[in-house]
């Protein structure tokens, strides 16, 4: 029952509104729950949610003022939620064992760890903190004004929970890149790309070895590589379409799928592409723009695009289209020139100054980490340093402040992600890096084969972090390490 491309209006999630203010913080609430999500047109797909929607409520920040959020998990299986790009302390980073049990979970105690979440591993995680049913996450939003998402971050699990629906966008602004004057308002427009898989009866399609999610981690063999879907969705909906006004629109794009890559063009029906005009990276605003006509996407990275209408004729249609799709997978969204109308927006040459400008001399060490496939618990395993993920072992240890170059290597495709900081790329390929490796990044992806040189100064806090692969099905596979700052 898949409905035609470029029919189903493109959804916008609703803004979530604080429940109240205590402190300078403004508190959220928003209860894990199942929920029957019409994503399909006239049919409910059952999908586990944030708040009853696919994607979760958005939630809009400001810089340097922090919020807290109190999820409620309502959901059979225990979740944890990471605020991903968020420069958050290690409490609330959403660590995959700082579980939140549902209700009728047995306890820590008798499971002896931190539940059943830890997967069949037989796992011990002495730092777990767990929750039952509530917690409240605190997050200071002491950064750089960006695109950020949340999703859950569950030990083994991550892949199926963030494929049922759990996920959702948090944008941070700041005075400054308000005062920039970029399209705002309604010519603002999120966009979380994600492919997914539909059952005849309109149920979500996952290659669980374990439908429940409650015990046994993994996907059938075929699937080791990542789980792609052939039905693509931006903000909920199948290829959606948007009328806009020809003008000047920013597009905060960001690809939460969990395996699938993009390169996206958009075109105009007489097959003419327009220009990208890239503003922001991962982390936020770049020093100046940078025009593509061709923008590749790995898993969890965001881009920050401004599209211009002016020259597409009333009535005309813009297709959004991934370049590495076939068939249905090509067509991504389209958009719909409905009218013209005035347009104050600008592009400022200069978009921020506030850049770090590491230099490799400035690095206290380079490290050399490798993402690579290999045996796991005697199966196939997605590996890091030839090792797979243990909450118990820390992988890489860091001085709070200090400046490092790594250099991650790869087998096959990896995008590779860094909790805490943001990060520069230095090189790519042993050259220089890519138009679109501009600006401070949390997500890079690595090409097969490929290394690629990212630095960063690691400062904010001390504590256990992460850094993993985001093709999900990776991750859940062995290809997460610990990052201790000290
Ligand atoms: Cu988007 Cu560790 O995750
Ligand atoms: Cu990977």
């Amino acid at each position: 029952p898949l409905p035609p491309a470029f029919q189903v209006p493109l959804p916008i999630p609703a803004v979530l509104a604080p429940v109240g203010t205590s402190g300078g913080a403004d508190r959220y609430e928003i209860t894990q729950r199942e929920a029957a999500v019409e994503i399909l047109p006239g049919i409910r797909t059952p999908m586990w949610t944030y708040g009853g929607t696919f994607p979760g409520p958005t939630i809009e920040s400001r810089r340097g003022r922090p919020i807290t959020v109190r999820h409620r998990n309502e959901l059979p299986v225990p979740t944890v939620v990471h605020l991903h790009g968020g420069r958050t302390p290690a409490s609330a980073d959403g660590y995959p064992t700082d579980l939140v049990l549902p209700e009728g979970w047995p306890d820590a105690a008798r499971t002896g760890h931190g539940g059943h979440g830890m997967g069949g591993h037989g796992m011990h995680d002495p730092r777990a903190a767990v929750t039952r049913l509530t917690r409240d996450y605190a997050f200071p939003l002491d950064q750089r004004p960006t695109l950020l998402w949340y999703h859950d971050h569950r030990m083994d699990f991550t892949g199926p929970a963030i494929w049922r629906g759990l996920a959702g966008l948090h944008i941070v602004r700041d005075d400054a890149e308000d005062a920039l004057g970029l399209p705002a308002g309604r010519r603002e427009l999120p966009l979380m790309i994600a492919d997914r898989v539909f059952a005849a009866d309109g149920r979500l399609d996952y290659p669980a070895l374990d439908p429940s999610l409650r015990e046994r981690p993994g996907v059938r063999g075929a699937f080791l590589a990542g789980v792609l879907g052939d039905v693509i969705l931006v903000n909920g909906a199948p290829w959606p379409v948007h009328e806009v006004d020809a003008a000047r629109y920013r597009l905060r794009i960001l690809n939460a799928s969990n395996a699938r890559h993009y390169e996206l063009e958009a075109v105009t029906g007489d097959g003419r592409r327009l220009d990208l005009v890239q503003v922001g990276a991962d982390q936020g605003l770049l020093a100046a723009p940078v025009t593509h006509r061709l923008l590749p996407m790995a898993p969890a990275e965001r881009y920050d695009v401004i599209v211009d209408f002016a020259g597409v004729p009333v009535g005309g249609r813009v297709r959004v289209v991934n370049r590495l799709g076939s068939g249905r997978t090509r067509d991504v969204m389209a958009f719909r020139v409905a009218r013209k109308d005035t347009d104050k927006s600008r592009i400022p040459r200069v978009l921020s100054r506030d850049l770090p400008a590491w230099r490799r001399s400035d690095a206290a060490r380079v490290r050399e980490i490798s993402f690579r496939a290999g045996r796991m618990h005697g199966g196939h395993g997605w590996l890091i340093d030839g090792k797979p993920f243990d909450p118990a072992r820390t992988d890489v240890t860091v001085r709070l402040g200090e400046v490092e170059v790594w250099r991650l290597v790869a087998d096959v495709h990896h995008p590779v992600h860094l909790h805490l900081v943001g990060f520069r790329v230095l090189a790519r390929g042993g050259g220089r890096p890519l138009p679109h490796d501009a600006g401070l990044k949390d997500t890079v992806s690595l090409r097969p084969g490929e290394s690629v040189e990212i630095i960063t100064r690691f400062d904010g806090y001390r504590g256990r972090f992460l850094f993993h692969c985001h093709n999900a099905e990776h991750e859940d596979m062995g290809m997460m390490a610990n990052l201790e700052i000290v």
